[in-house]
């Protein structure tokens, strides 16, 4: 680097606020220098800009007016009923036709739950042990079963965990699905701030980056050729799930009738919050614009709010389940236009401060959700499903929404299964769970495990070191 370029790049950083990473240049080594040089190119100083003015200002956009989503129910009148059964066979048609992808998101840093490496690769199968990410390719494994069709399946990464998760599917050989069909893609990464706006550094030549939420999904589409790789396929929907929540059902042939039969741009699946300390966000309509309101932003009266049948009014929980349609994410995405609003998450970052000491920085990560792409959907369809059969996430290490209670959900939705089909329970652990596991391809319900079980071939069932295995 000559030293006019070397001075003018000091400039840029320094009219930027960003002077401080210029700042130990003369005691870098020359790998160091280049290190720390490769990732000044990598950065967008007006997004950095942006990002700045985004810190600074006020949070007070808070909505006057809200109002519930109308509903898909569970509790279903005759007419919605017939209704249902209409789109779930529109449903497979769809899936039968390869009009649907799949997208995985998974790019996420699991900083709560703190495992080393990607989520997705943590065993949840309560007696195989099966990996999130081998649980969804059973799931989309048994959809190819039932409905026939191809699957093609789109895999969010970061570049926190991209070669570990690329690695993992070469490992488990693609579960099966067939190298040609998964489609990997990575999302941006935003620098982290500290709280007056300066990059927080982890080391003298390197920057503090973390994926841009997932809302990023959607950019990246584009930007990693996927919208290309689905049109080219005659892919019009997208079916769009997180890695961390194994009760999820992907190709669920309702949900994706329900959305199409609306000409809908983006539809979600909800599950009935109940207690209104439930610190979950609704989905609801906040000044007019259908969008997901978050617990803080719900006034306390209305948080507790009943209607007229004694349930809570705001009580459309948020699961992020949603479908997509191809063409709304081209139009959201055209010439770069995509403007989703970051939300700011406060964290204690481990990094250099500006000095360059090592420690922990109060600093602020940048991200965006992918459910404030609702607000601009023409049509949108929120369909009401069980919590207990569809919404059991792992988040934390221990607690609530951790690999525990998840464990728990699985195997009670197993258990009901079994119930259904008139077999007996094995007998519960210690911890009050059953020592219980039914592959999704065997059955994701208790009709079609009923099914199975009465079928000619029968349901075989294995008995392993941690219980009965339905397979
Ligand atoms: P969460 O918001 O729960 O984040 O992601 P996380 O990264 O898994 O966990 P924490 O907050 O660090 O503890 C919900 C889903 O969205 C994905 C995650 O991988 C998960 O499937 N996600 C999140 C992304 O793909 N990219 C992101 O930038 C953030």
């Amino acid at each position: 680097m000559t030293p006019e370029s070397k001075s003018y790049l000091a400039a840029a950083l320094e009219a930027a606020g960003q002077g401080h990473l210029m700042g130990t240049w003369s005691d870098l080594t020359d790998g160091e220098r280049t290190n720390l040089l490769t990732a000044l190119e990598g950065l967008d100083l007006e997004q950095v800009q942006r990002l700045r003015e985004r810190l600074r200002a006020p949070n007070d956009h808070a909505a006057k007016s809200f109002e519930p989503p109308l509903t898909f129910p569970l509790e279903r009148s005759a007419e919605q009923a017939a209704q249902a059964e209409h789109a779930s066979a529109l449903g497979k048609r769809l899936l039968r036709e390869n009009r649907v992808g799949f997208v995985l998101v998974a790019g996420g840093q699991g900083s709560r739950l703190g495992v080393d490496g990607p989520k997705g690769m943590v065993g949840v199968g309560p007696v195989s042990g099966l990996s999130l990410f081998g649980w969804h390719a059973a799931r989309l494994s048994a959809a190819q079963q039932r409905h026939g069709g191809n699957i093609t399946w789109f895999v969010m990464t970061s570049s926190s965990n991209d070669g570990a998760t690329r690695a993992f599917f070469e490992e488990q050989d693609f579960f099966g699905l067939g190298q040609q069909n998964v489609h990997f893609f990575t999302q941006e990464m935003l620098p982290a701030l500290d709280q007056e706006g300066r990059i927080v550094r982890t080391a003298s030549d390197a920057l503090f980056l973390a994926p841009n939420g997932h809302g990023g999904t959607l950019a990246a589409l584009r930007s990693e050729g996927m919208l290309d790789v689905a049109a080219g396929l005659g892919i019009e929907q997208f079916s769009y799930f997180q890695v961390d929540n194994p009760l999820v059902r992907p190709a669920d042939p309702l949900f994706l009738g329900l959305h199409a039969l609306a000409d809908a741009d983006m539809s979600s699946k909800v599950v009935t919050k109940n207690d209104p300390a439930e610190k979950v966000g609704v989905l609801g309509l906040a000044d007019g614009k259908l969008g997901c309101i978050e617990y803080s932003d719900l006034p306390e009266d209305l948080r507790t709010e009943k209607d007229g049948g004694g349930q809570l009014r705001f009580r459309a929980g948020n699961i992020a389940v949603h479908m997509i349609r191809r063409d709304f994410v081209e139009k959201l995405t055209k010439d770069g236009l995509l403007d989703l609003p970051w939300h700011l998450a406060q964290k204690n970052l481990k990094g250099l401060d500006v000095q360059g000491n090592p420690g922990e920085v109060p600093g602020v990560k940048f991200e965006t959700f992918v459910f404030d792409a609702l607000g601009a959907a023409a049509n949108s369809v929120t369909l009401e499903v069980r919590r207990e059969g569809e919404f059991s996430p792992v988040k934390n290490a221990e607690g609530p929404d951790s690999p525990s209670t998840c464990r728990l959900a699985l195997t009670e939705s197993f258990g009901h299964m079994l119930q259904a089909a008139g077999l007996d329970l094995p007998e519960r652990d210690q911890d009050g769970t059953l020592p219980l596991e039914v592959d999704p391809r065997v059955a994701e319900d208790e009709s079609e495990f009923c099914a199975a079980n009465e079928s000619a071939g029968g349901l075989e069932v294995l008995k392993g070191e941690h219980g009965w295995l339905y397979r």
